[in-house]
């Protein structure tokens, strides 16, 4: 007989992605769709810091004491208020394997980054979602309900991606000062994911001093560049990150990604320059949606969304040997738009030009 795993794992409504499913992506194509860094000037630098990374690392286990001290300075804390750890999503699991025990209310917004729904199942969690509403300028969530509803429910945690994805919505600062601080006195633990920080450079980490329950994700997967070498952190109080220390793997991470992010801690001057590159092209596309009479959302973040309305179906046909994207949304905050992850200006050019001759009813060439 196969032992039942603990009840939450048992779940039948715990469901992950198939993994021998996964195809793979045709590398003739530009992949717009999982929001990563699609600026070869940034991944060039990438390449040229992992050829110089020396192979003892690849038998020997990491040792990150270096790195710890070296993004301290860059992030502008104590490195004993720094958790590294697998990706965001890594510190996201940390946060929920630390914080919240079967039962206990985690209050999320809908829609979001997809372990969120994901983490609260697997540790048994009851969830309250806060779902984004429709409105012409795009998804609203307002920092006022977020307060009102960690209120009335008192949630052990609140987690909220600023930006939030897929949405691209960002709480103006004086908003999520509120949201941390209502969860403070709710007695919660406030996550703030910035995933996409630098794109918006608005952080929550100078609030760090202040709120000793807040604790601010952080990922190398967009801005830097370094989606497949799975490195984050995890910013928090000193007595915070000690606790998200316990639950820590034996190594956080491999030797490799410990090694190149240290070494791409010299190069954050290029990592900026990429952003800016990155929103050129963001700019640079909608700006050309929009002379197309379609209508887009400039929200914050590497991603961007459009909707095709009665062009979707020969968008998507002109769009198919050119670039992977995600097509048009369900829910209804972001219904009939697609999302496109940035890239340079160069890079879209071939993508708005298929979707305007698409649009005016022109063959692709
Ligand atoms: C809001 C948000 N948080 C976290 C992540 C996970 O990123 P990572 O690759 O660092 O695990 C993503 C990835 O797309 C995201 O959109």
């Amino acid at each position: 007989m196969v032992p039942t795993p603990r009840p939450a794992i048992a779940d039948p409504a715990l469901t992950r992605p198939d993994r021998l499913q996964d195809s793979g992506r045709d590398p003739r194509l530009l992949w717009l769709d999982k929001n990563e860094n699609r600026d070869p000037a940034q991944l060039a630098l990438v390449s040229r810091v992992m050829a110089e990374i020396d192979p003892q690392a690849l038998a020997s286990y990491p040792d990150s004491g270096a790195l710890y001290r070296k993004l301290g300075r860059w992030v502008g804390v104590d490195p004993r208020c720094l958790v590294l750890t697998a990706g965001s999503d890594g510190a996201i699991r940390s946060v929920f394997e630390a914080y919240v025990a079967p039962g206990e209310t985690v209050m999320i917004t809908a829609p979001t980054f997809a372990m969120y729904p994901v983490y609260s199942r697997m540790y048994g969690a009851k969830v309250v979602q806060l779902t984004y509403r429709p409105s012409n300028r795009g998804p609203v969530l307002e920092g006022a309900e977020i307060v009102e509803a960690i209120a009335a429910h008192r949630p052990r945690l609140i987690c909220l991606p600023n930006p939030d994805s897929p949405t691209g919505t960002v709480l103006p600062p004086d908003e999520l000062r509120d949201v941390i601080a209502a969860a403070g006195e709710a007695g919660a633990v406030m996550l703030v994911d910035e995933a996409y920080h630098p794109f918006s450079d608005a952080s929550a980490v100078s609030l760090i001093a202040e709120f000793p329950h807040l604790v601010v994700a952080r990922t190398t997967a967009k801005a830097w560049g370094m989606a497949g070498l799975r490195i984050g952190y995890a910013v928090a109080s000193p007595e915070m990150a000690a606790y998200l220390h316990k639950v820590r793997p034996m190594y956080e991470c491999s030797t490799v990604a410990v090694a190149a992010f240290e070494a791409m801690l010299d190069h954050t001057r290029e990592m900026a320059e990429s952003v800016a590159r990155l929103e050129a092209g963001k700019a640079a596309f909608l700006d050309a949606m929009e002379r197309l009479g379609l209508r887009v959302l400039r929200g914050k973040g590497n991603f961007m969304h459009v909707a095709f309305g009665v062009h979707a179906e020969a968008v998507h046909a002109a769009l198919a040997d050119i670039c992977y994207y995600r097509r048009d949304f369900a829910e209804p905050c972001l219904k009939g738009f697609s999302r496109f992850s940035s890239t340079t200006p160069e890079l879209f050019r071939p993508v708005i030009d298929a979707i305007a001759a698409a649009v005016k009813g022109r063959v692709h060439a």
